[in-house]
C-alpha cells in the first residue's frame, strides 16, 4: 500500500532568525527524523504563496533558494527517499487547480478566515490582493493534489486545512471520490511536536516576538548575524530587576526566554535546564551561556551552510520536480474529467 502523506510548507520570502530556526525549521527536521520511512513527505516550497503582499521581487528567487539551504544546513535529508521537496510555481497543476476550487468555494466562506482579515488590516486598502483573498484556495490545492492526509501547521494556519477538507469534501460529494481528505484538526495534532509551540521573544523586547521588524534590530538574531555580534546582542538582552532566575514568562519573560533558548541550543529539555539554572541570581551568567551557545551554533550552521553542494541540491530539486509534476497532473485530470474539462 502506498504511504500515507504528509505534506508541509517551508516558508521562503524572508531572510530567516532565530525565532524561525527554533519554532519553524527545526521542527520540519525533526518531523522528518521521526517520520521519513513510515510515510512519504511532501516538503515544498509555496513561492507562488510569498507576495500575496507586497514583496521585493528582486530578490525572491535567490531568498527562495538561500532559505531552502538553511533547511539543509539545519538538518533536512535530501537523500531521503521518501522526502519530496519542490517548488510550488515549478508545477502548473497548482495553478490551474485552484482556478477550479475557486468555483466550488464561496466567498463567504473564505471571507471569513482570521488570516485574510488580520493580514488585510496590515496592509492599506487598495493593497489587499485578490491573491491574499485566495490564498486559502491555493494552500487546498497545495495539499489535494497530492493526496495529503497529513497536514502538520501551526495554529494560524488550522483553519486553512479545515476549509481544504470541507471543500474536498464537497467536491467529492458533487462528483465521485476525487480527493484524499486530509484529516480532520483534533487528529492533525498528532503530528504536532510540541503541545505548545515555540515562540522565542526579542531580546529587548520580551513581551513580543522576536521578528525581523527593523525597528528591533537589537532584540532579533538573524541567521546572517556574525556570530560575535549575535553573542553581543544576548550579553545586552533585556531582564529585569527580581536577581532570580526563574522559568516564568509572565513574570520573567526575558530571563525565560533566554533559559527556552539555552535548551533548545542545547538539546536539553527545558525541565532540565531549568533544574540547572532556577534560583541562581546571577543573570550575568545566564547571558554569558546564551552568548555562547549561540555563537558556537551560528559558527557551526553558517560553516554548514558554506558547504551545500549546490548542484546537487538543484538536481534533487529539478527531480522531485518531475516526479510530483506527474502526481499532481494526475489528480488535475480527474478533477477536469468531473467538471467535464476532459472527456470522461
Ligand atoms: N500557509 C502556510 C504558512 O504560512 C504555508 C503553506 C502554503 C502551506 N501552502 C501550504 C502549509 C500547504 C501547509 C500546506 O506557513
Amino acid at each position: 500500500m502506498a504511504k500515507e502523506v504528509i505534506l508541509t510548507g517551508l516558508r521562503s520570502n524572508a531572510e530567516f532568525h532565530l525565532g524561525n530556526y527554533l519554532g519553524g525549521i527545526l521542527p520540519m527536521v525533526l518531523l522528518q527524523k521521526k517520520h521519513a520511512g513510515q510515510y512519504q513527505l511532501n516538503m515544498f516550497i509555496p513561492d507562488l504563496h510569498s507576495f500575496t503582499t507586497p514583496i521585493d521581487h528582486g530578490t525572491l528567487y535567490e531568498q527562495t533558494h538561500q532559505n531552502l539551504k538553511v533547511f539543509v544546513a539545519a538538518g533536512l535529508d535530501i537523500d531521503q527517499p521518501d522526502t519530496f521537496i519542490y517548488r510550488q510555481s515549478y508545477i502548473p497543476a497548482h495553478s490551474e487547480l485552484t482556478w477550479i476550487l475557486d468555483c466550488f468555494s464561496s466567498f463567504g466562506e473564505v471571507s471569513r478566515m482570521t488570516e485574510f482579515k488580520d493580514k488585510s488590516q496590515t496592509v492599506g486598502a487598495e493593497r489587499i490582493s485578490i491573491g491574499l483573498f485566495n490564498y486559502p484556495v491555493l494552500m487546498a490545492a497545495d495539499i489535494l493534489l497530492y493526496g495529503a492526509k497529513w497536514v502538520p501547521v501551526g495554529e494560524d494556519q488550522r483553519q486553512h486545512v479545515e476549509f481544504s477538507r470541507n471543500l474536498a469534501a464537497r467536491i467529492n460529494n458533487q462528483f465521485r471520490d476525487i480527493f484524499v481528505l486530509p484529516a480532520d484538526n483534533a487528529e492533525q495534532l498528532k503530528f504536532t511536536e510540541r503541545e505548545k509551540p515555540v515562540r522565542i521573544r526579542s531580546l529587548r523586547n520580551p513581551q513580543k516576538k522576536m521578528s525581523k521588524s527593523i525597528d528591533d534590530p537589537a532584540g532579533t538574531i538573524m541567521l546572517s548575524d556574525k556570530p560575535q555580534d549575535a553573542a553581543k546582542k544576548a550579553m545586552e538582552a533585556t531582564t529585569d530587576s527580581e536577581a532570580n532566575i526563574r522559568f516564568d514568562f509572565d513574570r520573567q519573560p526575558g530571563i525565560s526566554n533566554l533559559l527556552q533558548i539555552l535548551a533548545l541550543l542545547t538539546g536539553k529539555s527545558q525541565s532540565q535546564v531549568n533544574a540547572d539554572w532556577e534560583n541562581k541570581t546571577s543573570y550575568g551568567e545566564l547571558k554569558q551561556a546564551v552568548a555562547e551557545i549561540v555563537q558556537s551554533f551560528l559558527a557551526d550552521l553558517q560553516a554548514k551552510l558554506t558547504a551545500i553542494d549546490d548542484k546537487k541540491l538543484m538536481q534533487k530539486l529539478e527531480a522531485d520536480e518531475a516526479t510530483m509534476c506527474k502526481v499532481a497532473d494526475a489528480t488535475l485530470l480527474k478533477v477536469q474529467k468531473a467538471v467535464g474539462l476532459r472527456p470522461a
